[in-house]
């Protein structure tokens, strides 16, 4: 079943959200919103296009995040990424790393907010899928409830009806990234006033979310959570997350190893080295016996026909039966 809201949506996640591990979260959580790593517009244009956008056709729903600042660019990208049959397009607006910083896109777009509509316009033209925003709270000294505000109702009448909100403010410099994802101080109230404020607007709340009771009760507030970093270090989280919101059982570990083989025999049989795709099998065990025996065994799989018969027998050898809820 294909969810058509963002009520519950995994981040975009440079070097983690590559299409393997959007394909296993599907197989985990069967309805959450699938985001991309962020891929520069100019990249698409210039670069690989195909080989960037590939994705499975089972991970959607999925949103292609873009990096970029320039309305026309990102209008050509958007539709590269719709002829590519993504769901949705999404515009990065949150990120403070070097790199993007240098691009004069990501986070430091807050200061523009012209510009972010005028691209959100020239998307807008280019493609029918929803052109959504994930943004933050502020930038440095820019940090006001009004800031942000603005910033939505500027981006907003250019078309925008959803905005991902990471809510904390990222400081432009002086913070690595990782940093900026720890050290400005979370603000889920203010989030909240956002969604009070323009209760039209779709508003996904993210940041910080480690736990299914606190991830469940922002639906009280706003339209949706995104999960970053939880989703990727406890599989299972996300899993009983979406069986809470949707309804259901969490999906059973067997079922989704299985599929995952599967998948990776398939991949493995095109060319795709293993370990681009086993490296997202660390965190499934997270915290339950045997994951440290687990991450070890998969550190040393090793490559090709060997390490995918190691995989096997490494599945095959767990309590299977332990079912997913139990984590
Ligand atoms: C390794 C890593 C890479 C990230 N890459 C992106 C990115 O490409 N685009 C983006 O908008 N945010 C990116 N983020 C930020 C996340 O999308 C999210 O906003 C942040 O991690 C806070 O959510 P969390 O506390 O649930 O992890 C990244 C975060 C991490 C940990």
């Amino acid at each position: 079943m294909q969810a058509q809201t963002h009520l519950l949506c995994v981040a975009p996640m440079m070097d983690r959200t590559d299409r393997h591990l959007r394909y296993l979260l599907r197989l985990i959580a069967p309805h959450a919103r699938l985001y991309t790593e962020m891929i520069t517009a100019k990249a698409l244009l210039h670069g690989d296009a195909e080989r960037l956008l590939r994705f499975d056709g089972a991970e959607h729903p999925v949103a292609l995040q873009l990096g970029g600042s320039e309305p026309d660019e990102l209008a050509e990208a958007a539709r590269l990424g719709v002829a590519a049959g993504y769901d949705e397009i999404n515009l990065n607006v949150g990120c403070p790393s070097d790199r993007v910083r240098a691009g004069c896109f990501g986070a430091a777009l807050m200061l523009e907010r012209d510009r972010v509509a005028d691209c959100v316009r020239a998307m807008r033209t280019a493609v029918r899928v929803p052109v959504t925003v994930k943004t933050r709270l502020g930038v440095d000294h820019h940090d006001s409830y009004e800031f942000v505000r603005d910033f939505v109702g500027t981006v907003a009448a250019a078309g925008c009806d959803t905005f991902i909100v990471h809510a904390r403010k990222a400081w432009l410099s002086g913070l690595s990234p990782k940093e900026n994802r720890e050290i400005p101080p979370l603000d889920y109230p203010r989030v909240h006033r956002l969604k009070r404020e323009f209760p039209e607007s779709t508003i996904v709340i993210n940041g910080g979310f480690v736990t299914l009771e606190d991830s469940v009760a922002q639906l009280a507030h706003v339209d949706g959570v995104m999960l970053g970093r939880a989703a990727y270090q406890d599989s299972w989280l996300l899993a009983r997350i979406d069986a809470h919101v949707f309804g259901g059982d969490p999906v059973a570990e067997p079922d989704v190893l299985a599929a995952f083989e599967r998948y990776v025999a398939g991949e493995l049989a095109r060319g795709t080295p293993l370990r681009s795709m086993t490296r997202h099998l660390l965190g499934m065990r997270c915290g339950r016996a045997g994951g440290r025996r687990w991450r070890r065994y998969l550190s040393e799989l090793g490559d090709g026909a060997p390490g995918l018969e190691r995989l096997r027998s490494l599945v095959r050898t767990l309590d299977g039966g332990a079912g997913l809820s139990a984590a």
